[in-house]
């Protein structure tokens, strides 16, 4: 009896173990529809974004693909997109750097060199303003700005897309996430996905938020969140203000305002004459001159030179500026900044170092070594 079971048991294994296989098969075989055309590995968003910062809003027409993501970044790093061959995106957005520059003004094509600061880039799926001026709104018809720009890639898009139909390389991928020959639309898509899989979460702030698991931080940095995250409020004897009210312009768990009406999109007090209009000069309203968009301030400690102009080397540099150096004439400040009777913030030594080390606690390491970010040329 026993040993009946056991054969019947045996039986059922092997046919369960077939069905295994034979479903692998055919899963092999489903790479192919019926009319012998490639369908590509769909991936899971889920897989991508992580819980804590919630399901962003997706393009609906552009699905992530494991052929899309990774056609997507061999396009980022390949100089094939510049007109010389000589740049690629990933040349002034470096990984290491979390994908920003360490020179104040890049070098593009033919040694011409950017008029404002290459900012990082991570998390964009959760942004809808790019540019330090805010001006684009998708990442898709942005791709073409750098590609064409005189003093970053120069590149024409008749050239472009020759080149990238007479490359080996693409011709196969290109087919593969798009089920056609290489062109613009689908290098655009493509470089949209890739840009969207980039999340950054993994710095030990990212855990701390929203701040109940505060044996992660040291006493420095706890009382730096404090000076971040409190309320400028002068005690009327000793001028002594507690907080410095970074929060409202630079706050949540992606440390950035979105809301453009919120402190989102600012002028932050540098220069009593204005050289760069910022988001005025895109909408032509006086009344915005001098604005720029309130960058995520994760992995800052990366990130120098700072503001869009790189005009501070050190983020001591920039919590003076902030502390002691505050240009209140400057045209449109903002009111979270001067509506506190044009006092200067004169941030004690203490809390200017807390401070930093709160910021300091911003930095993704995972980000800047995750394989899947990087350089696919380069194995
Ligand atoms: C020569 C340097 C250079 C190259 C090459 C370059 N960029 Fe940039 N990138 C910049 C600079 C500078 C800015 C900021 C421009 C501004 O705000 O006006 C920027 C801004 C961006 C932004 C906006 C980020 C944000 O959060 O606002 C994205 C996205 C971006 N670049 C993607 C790309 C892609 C994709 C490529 C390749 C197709 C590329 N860049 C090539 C220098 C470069
Ligand atoms: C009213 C909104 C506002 C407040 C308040 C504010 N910031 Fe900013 N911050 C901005 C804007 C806007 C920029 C970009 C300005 C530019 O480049 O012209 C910026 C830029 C920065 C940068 C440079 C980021 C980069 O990638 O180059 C750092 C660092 C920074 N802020 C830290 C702070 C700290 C620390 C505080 C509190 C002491 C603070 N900010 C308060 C709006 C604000």
């Amino acid at each position: 009896m026993k040993r009946v079971r056991l054969k019947i048991l045996c039986t059922s294994l092997f046919a369960v173990v077939l069905f295994f296989a034979s479903c692998k098969k055919e899963d092999d075989n489903a790479k192919y529809n019926s009319k012998g055309t490639y369908i590509p590995t769909k991936i899971d968003p889920f897989s991508i974004f992580p819980a804590e910062l919630g399901m962003p809003s997706l393009p609906s027409d552009n699905p992530f693909t494991i052929e899309g993501v990774y056609l997507g970044r061999m396009l980022f790093y390949d100089p094939i997109l510049s007109y010389d061959s000589s740049i690629s995106c990933a040349s002034c957005h470096k990984q290491e750097f979390a994908f920003s520059d360490p020179v104040a003004f890049s070098p593009g094509a033919f040694g011409l060199k950017t008029k404002r600061n290459a900012p990082p880039l991570y998390n964009m799926a959760y942004s809808k303003h790019f540019f330090w001026d805010g001006r684009a709104n998708n990442l898709r018809d942005l791709v073409f700005e750098p590609i064409q720009a005189h003093n970053e890639m120069a590149m024409t898009l008749p050239k472009l897309e020759g080149k990238l139909k007479n490359a080996t390389r693409y011709i196969d991928y290109f087919n593969k996430a798009f089920g056609h020959e290489p062109n613009l639309v689908d290098m655009s898509k493509a470089i949209e996905q890739f840009m969207l899989t980039i999340v950054s979460n993994g710095s030990r702030f990212n855990r701390f938020f929203p701040g109940d698991s505060i044996q992660l931080f040291n006493m420095s940095e706890l009382r730096g969140a404090q000076v971040f995250n409190g309320l400028v409020h002068f005690d009327p004897v000793t001028k002594f203000t507690p907080g410095a009210d970074c929060f409202h312009c630079h706050g949540g768990e992606l440390v950035q305002q979105q809301n453009f009406n919120m402190g989102g999109l600012a002028n932050n007090g540098l220069d009593d004459v204005l050289t760069d209009l910022g988001y005025g000069g895109i909408v032509n309203d006086p009344k915005k001159y001098g604005t720029f968009k309130a960058p995520s301030l994760l992995n800052i400690a990366l990130t120098a030179p700072y503001m869009h102009d790189g005009r501070f080397n050190t983020l001591d540099e920039v919590i003076e500026h902030y502390s002691d150096k505050m240009k209140f004439n400057s045209p449109n400040i903002h009111t979270l900044i001067s509506s506190h009777g044009g006092f200067q913030l004169n941030l004690t030594t203490e809390q200017k170092a807390n401070l930093k080390a709160y910021l300091m606690t911003m930095t993704d390491n995972k980000l800047i070594t995750n394989p899947a970010y990087s350089n696919p040329f380069k194995k």
